[in-house]
């Protein structure tokens, strides 16, 4: 069955539980070939991907551990995922989905082990089988942050036209140094997230999430109409 872009946008989510049924490479070759598509400006084509699977992605996950339980507090972006004290209503967006995410997962808020426990999971990428790091040359401007995430919104997309579930993770960005490392990454790459790809459990109370979004008017004047 064929899915409509806009279908696309409205049933992708972050899924956050995964089936370990393989994902071929050819599968993830076809994703990145129709994500290639994005636009960029002046047509850069500034996003580098690296794909792990089977062995490579198992030691991505074994060291990125060892260094979680040598230093678990340790922080190797080398800018943060979130300007600090970040103001409303951002924060409270930001508030609400962790909320509505536990809630969901019937962790309360005093259960920090429960919660840090959620947030590791990240580090396996959810279990999913496949596992994308996007990355891009330290030297560019803010401009092609930006193009390296219409790749992979546009990744995002084809995934789910093809029924694959997908979940953008920062996460890794705080372990940079290990990731960069473990994939033998050139020094100027920057990671700027990972992502996890596979099978969505269609089981797992977490997959229920759907996280809610503004309405319309809440981000956009029209004007001259
Ligand atoms: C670039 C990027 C990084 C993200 N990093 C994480 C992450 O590290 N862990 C996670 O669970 N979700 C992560 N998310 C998922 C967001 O929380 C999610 O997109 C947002 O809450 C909206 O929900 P939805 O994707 O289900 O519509 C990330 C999303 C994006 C776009």
């Amino acid at each position: 069955m064929t899915v409509t872009v806009s279908e696309a946008l409205q049933r992708r989510i972050s899924t956050r539980a995964f089936l370990d049924t393989p994902v071929g490479e050819d599968t993830v070759r076809d994703l990145l070939d129709t994500a290639r598509r994005a636009a960029s400006g002046g047509n850069l084509q500034p996003w580098h991907v690296h794909v792990v699977a089977g062995e490579a992605r198992r030691r991505v996950i074994d060291a990125v551990r060892e260094r979680l339980e040598a230093a678990p507090f340790e922080d190797e972006s080398e800018f943060g995922a979130y300007p600090p004290r970040l103001w409303d209503p951002y924060r409270t967006r930001r508030f609400e989905l962790g909320e509505q995410m536990y809630e969901i997962l019937g962790i309360p808020r005093e259960d920090k082990a429960g919660r840090l426990n959620q947030v590791l999971r990240n580090f396996d990428f959810f279990g999913a089988p496949v596992g994308l790091f996007f990355s891009l040359d330290a030297r560019m401007n803010p401009n092609q942050w930006g193009h390296l995430g219409m790749f992979i919104m546009a990744f995002m997309l084809a995934a789910e036209e093809k029924g694959l579930a997908t979940c953008a993770q920062e996460a890794w960005m705080t372990r940079h140094k290990t990731v960069a490392a473990t994939l033998g990454l050139p020094e100027e790459q920057r990671i700027w997230c990972g992502m996890a790809l596979g099978q969505a459990d269609p089981d797992a109370p977490v997959n229920t999430l759907r996280a809610q979004r503004v309405p319309v008017n809440e981000f956009a004047v029209f004007e001259g109409f």
